[in-house]
């Protein structure tokens, strides 16, 4: 059988509201063995940006970036947060509402396929974890280096082709069918680089060192359920959670997951 890729309509569905985001944030905050916070490790990079900055997110899901660096925003920085979904934005926005940041942040429900601002007009872009989304990915990137000025840069951000391989091997134990690696194959760590080399005369990509070592299953099933449950009937989501618990118990109670994460740069 195939593997299992999803159509827009379902992508949709799944970013309907931040509950699904939120079964994987969880995950990563529990069983993360590199425990310098992801979100404090991206931001990290973008320090050193002008003072007075204005900044586009696109796809910015929950707003957990701003969330997990509100003590080090830039105060001049003039930040817009933009989602395809209103249920995202106002997740985000309420994440952020009763925070200094919210002077500083504007929300925007748009598709990253057509940007509505000006050409040149930010210093910094942010893509992260959604240009394997998008349905047309080399518009979207011409459309991010339109709207940065000269000299600004790009932050997209991506997982590599054996993120979680364990979880894929798992899922299709149980059935071939329920393979996750095809979500994000149009924008990889892996192939990134020549299509933002398309747009940008200088590509770079820092890796963030990071696996998982899960010991609850529960947390993991919530994960799974978030990614594919309308693949999984419900007499057969009984069936995999035993399938679950009983890989757990085989392995001494700990499941391993690699992850392969990592942010693009480009300017
Ligand atoms: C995996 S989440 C990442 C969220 C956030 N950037 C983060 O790193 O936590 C992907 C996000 O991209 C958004 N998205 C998907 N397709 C999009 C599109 N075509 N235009 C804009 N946003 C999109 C989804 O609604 C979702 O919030």
């Amino acid at each position: 059988m195939g593997s299992m890729l999803l159509a827009q309509s379902q992508i949709s569905e799944q970013y309907r509201n931040s509950h699904n985001l939120d079964a994987r944030i969880a995950l990563h905050d529990r069983f993360s063995t590199n425990k310098y916070d992801w979100m404090r490790w991206v931001f990290d990079h973008m320090l050193a940006a002008p003072a007075a900055s204005r900044v586009l997110e696109i796809g910015c899901g929950t707003g957990q970036l701003w969330k997990n660096n509100l003590d080090r925003i830039p105060s001049h920085w003039a930040v817009t947060l933009s989602d395809t979904s209103a249920g995202m934005i106002e997740t985000a926005r309420a994440n952020l509402a009763a925070t200094s940041f919210a002077a500083q942040v504007q929300f925007w429900q748009f598709d990253a396929d057509h940007l509505p601002f000006d050409t040149a007009s930010f210093d910094i872009v942010i893509a992260n974890h959604m240009l394997y989304h998008v349905p047309n990915i080399d518009n979207t990137l011409g459309e991010l280096r339109r709207v940065l000025k000269p000299g600004g840069q790009l932050f997209a951000a991506t997982n590599g082709p054996n993120h979680m391989r364990e979880l894929d091997e798992l899922l299709v134990g149980f059935d071939p069918v329920l393979k996750l690696q095809a979500v994000t194959d149009q924008f990889r760590l892996d192939n990134g680089a020549p299509q933002l080399q398309k747009h940008f005369a200088q590509v770079s990509l820092q890796r963030y060192d990071s696996n998982l070592v899960v010991t609850e299953p529960a947390l993991l099933l919530a994960y799974v359920y978030s990614v594919i449950r309308a693949f999984i009937i419900a007499e057969r989501w009984a069936a995999f959670e035993a399938y679950v618990h009983a890989k757990f118990v085989e392995r001494g109670g700990t499941l391993f997951i690699q992850k392969e994460t990592g942010l693009f740069v480009a300017e």
